[in-house]
């Protein structure tokens, strides 16, 4: 059964200058790993993951996975993030509030 939707920006802006967007900073990196633990933790039903274009907070914020039905928008987001996203949202369903942005979705 259904639980929560992982939104992970994947967005290249590269051709507009001086703007940086997720995918220079591990969209596509966090995206497959997202995807890995789902499988590994045999979520495949329960969670559903989709790599989307920019999602808004960027630039100045980093790589950005929005979580939903939570509401739970993580910022400046990291490979190194991605195993505890995993255990304590994922699987636990709870937010890591470390990483969760507080002025998004405002
Ligand atoms: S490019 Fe990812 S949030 Fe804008």
């Amino acid at each position: 059964m259904f639980e929560r939707h992982f939104f992970v920006c994947n967005n290249c802006r590269s051709t507009e200058a001086g703007l940086q967007s997720c995918s220079e900073q591990g969209g596509q990196e966090i995206f497959t790993e997202l995807l890995r633990a789902r499988q590994e933790n045999r979520m495949v039903t329960q969670v559903f993951i989709t790599e989307t274009k920019c999602l808004g907070p960027c630039p100045e914020r980093g790589a950005t996975v929005a979580v939903y039905p939570d509401n739970v928008w993580y910022t400046s987001v990291t490979t190194d993030d991605v195993d505890e996203i995993v255990e304590k949202h994922m699987v636990g369903g709870e937010p890591v509030e470390r990483l969760r942005d507080p002025h998004w979705p405002g």
